[in-house]
């Protein structure tokens, strides 16, 4: 029996949404909440508006928050838009609806002021961490920015309205799930140490759907030998057993 079985998922039709679709509609009802028509089944609307979202949202138990500017790169003006407002109008419409559950697309570059050297994609060579869930953060972007933001609403609608949170520090996950693509290329390093393959990310959202948990964030990466991010808090709390290892795809 499922802890939650009615599922909402914003950003439906992007690389994580449709990995999530199709690898989460076996085991629960999901249902793909966008701003535009698409080419899935899908409730549109639009974000920027508190209680059409409502609507959108009822009959939700928990609702994966997706949809965003994903680009490290964002303008400001872009951020607020669509990954501020956007996230404190899910949120907001979320409370209202009576969702129980929040899980939240927050990302590695929250932790990559830690790691990074030149980008966002290139690991120094000279900082080996293992970075802790508990560390504070140290946001390489306003990207990154936005999202601890929505971390923080997730505690604040924790604590004030019992919405349960969880803030998935998502690695990288790409479409052709395939790390090698990014061989010889800057990004290389920074893919073999943040790879998320899409069985482990439909995993960790499974995991996130059932944990018996109130608040926490998570790593949310594949179990890669070259890992900065420890998983053991992740593990622990919520279950979540990576399998797959980027450097099978480096041999
Ligand atoms: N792909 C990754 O490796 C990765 C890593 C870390 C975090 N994330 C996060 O996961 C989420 C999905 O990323 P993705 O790679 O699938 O990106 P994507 O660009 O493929 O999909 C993003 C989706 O969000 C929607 N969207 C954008 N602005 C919106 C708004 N204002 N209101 C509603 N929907 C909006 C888009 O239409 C699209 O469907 C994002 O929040 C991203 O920040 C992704």
């Amino acid at each position: 029996m499922s802890r939650y079985r009615e599922i909402g998922i914003t950003g439906a039709n992007g690389t994580v949404g449709r990995v999530l679709m199709e690898g989460l509609r076996e085991d629960y009802s999901v249902r793909a909440i966008t701003r535009r028509a698409v080419d899935m089944p899908s409730t549109v609307v639009a974000f920027d508006d508190i209680e059409a979202l409502t609507g959108a949202f009822e009959g939700v138990e928990a609702l994966i928050h997706l949809g965003a500017n994903p680009s490290p790169d964002a303008s400001w003006k872009s951020i607020v838009e669509n990954n501020i407002d956007a996230t404190h109008n899910t949120f907001e419409a979320g409370r209202l609806a009576g969702v129980k559950r929040m899980i939240f697309a927050s990302t590695n570059h929250t932790m990559h002021g830690h790691t990074i050297r030149t980008t966002p994609e290139t690991l120094d060579p000279d900082k080996k961490v293992r970075l802790e869930l508990p560390d504070a953060p140290n946001p390489d972007s306003f990207y990154a920015v936005s999202k601890l933001l929505g971390e923080n609403l997730g505690r604040l609608y924790f604590e004030k309205h019992g919405i349960e949170f969880v803030g998935m520090r998502i690695g990288w996950l790409i479409q052709e799930n395939d790390p090698s693509t990014k061989v010889g290329t800057s990004a290389e390093d920074y893919m073999r140490a943040m790879w998320l393959s899409h069985r482990d990310c439909v995993e960790a959202h499974r995991c996130a759907i059932e944990a018996e948990v109130g608040f926490t964030n998570a790593y949310v990466i594949s179990r890669n030998d070259r890992r900065v991010f420890d998983l053991d808090e992740t593990e622990r709390v919520l279950g979540y057993r990576p399998q797959d290892n980027s450097e099978a795809w480096f041999r």
